[in-house]
């Protein structure tokens, strides 16, 4: 499968996804979104692929939508746009398998609402997140304030969106927007290391941990332990239990067989 505005890579285990439109920072246009719709459902479908990294090539993970379209959208257009990219973004989240944001340079309008919308955010020591569609005259439309407040509380989700003020990397972490900053050096290394990391794990077990934390985060508390129980009983089902613990006791690395 060919695409223009992005690279998809497969290693073994770990599928890449690169943004690339460097010339204009992985400004997110229509093609670039029908291909990164067209990706997902590519990764979900090769079941060898058992992790996902999102980059951007050039000096940006994303530097947001591409501006340009916004000046022919009228109301219609612009709610089809909004529900395009939600879309995405649910199918993107949907995933049975681990995602890391594996974002440098701008994270910035839609960038960040992708990056928001992957298990975690790994970030390069220069980037720079931020919300500034407010700066062009409407509000952040692809689940970012939503993943934004639910993440890090209402007050931080309306200051961002409403200043659209950038962020560094370190400000990003403190506020829990980002498990781990790295030097822009080592970053890519980094996120391949955590990649074959977690290619390693039980892909039952890791599948379970999204379904629990997923599926909980807006329930309330009852209903999100009765997920882990469930999820947890489901783990036994298959081999893994077995060989993880037994690799314990033998003091060997696990072989997991799903
Ligand atoms: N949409 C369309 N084009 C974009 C873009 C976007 N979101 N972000 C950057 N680009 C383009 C620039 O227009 C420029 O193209 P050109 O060389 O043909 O003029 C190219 O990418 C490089 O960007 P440039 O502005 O020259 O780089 P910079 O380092 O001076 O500034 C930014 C970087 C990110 C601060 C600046 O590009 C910017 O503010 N971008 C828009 C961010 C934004 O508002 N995103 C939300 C959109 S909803």
């Amino acid at each position: 499968m060919s695409y223009n505005t992005l690279i998809l890579t497969i290693d073994g285990p770990a599928a890449t996804l690169s943004f690339n439109r460097p010339e204009k920072l992985n400004a997110l246009n229509p093609e670039m979104l029908a291909e990164f719709s067209r990706a997902v459902d590519a990764v979900r479908a090769d079941q060898a692929i058992r992790v996902l990294l999102l980059t951007g090539q050039g000096r940006a993970f994303i530097a947001g939508a591409d501006i340009k379209q916004f000046l022919e959208l009228d109301p219609l257009r612009a709610r089809q746009l909004a529900h395009a990219g939600q879309e995405v973004l649910f199918r993107l989240e949907a995933l049975p398998i681990p995602v890391i944001a594996c974002v440098h340079g701008f994270v910035l309008g839609g960038g960040l609402e992708v990056a928001l919308a992957c298990d975690f955010i790994y970030a390069a020591a220069n980037t720079k997140f931020g919300a500034p569609e407010v700066n062009l005259g409407f509000n952040p439309c692809w689940g970012g304030p939503q993943r934004l407040a639910r993440l890090a509380g209402k007050t931080l989700a309306k200051e961002l969106c409403l200043t659209g003020r950038l962020i560094d990397a370190e400000e990003a972490r403190n506020l829990g927007l980002v498990a781990r900053v790295f030097p822009e050096a080592s970053f890519l290394e980094e996120c391949r290391n955590a990649a074959r990391n977690l290619a390693a794990k039980s892909r039952l077990a890791l599948e379970s941990v999204k379904k629990v934390i997923d599926g909980g985060a807006d329930a309330d508390l009852k209903t999100g332990c009765a997920l882990e129980a469930e999820n947890f009983a489901l783990c036994f089902v298959g081999p893994d239990v077995e060989e993880g613990v037994s690799a314990f006791l033998e003091k060997r690395k696990p072989r997991f067989q799903s």
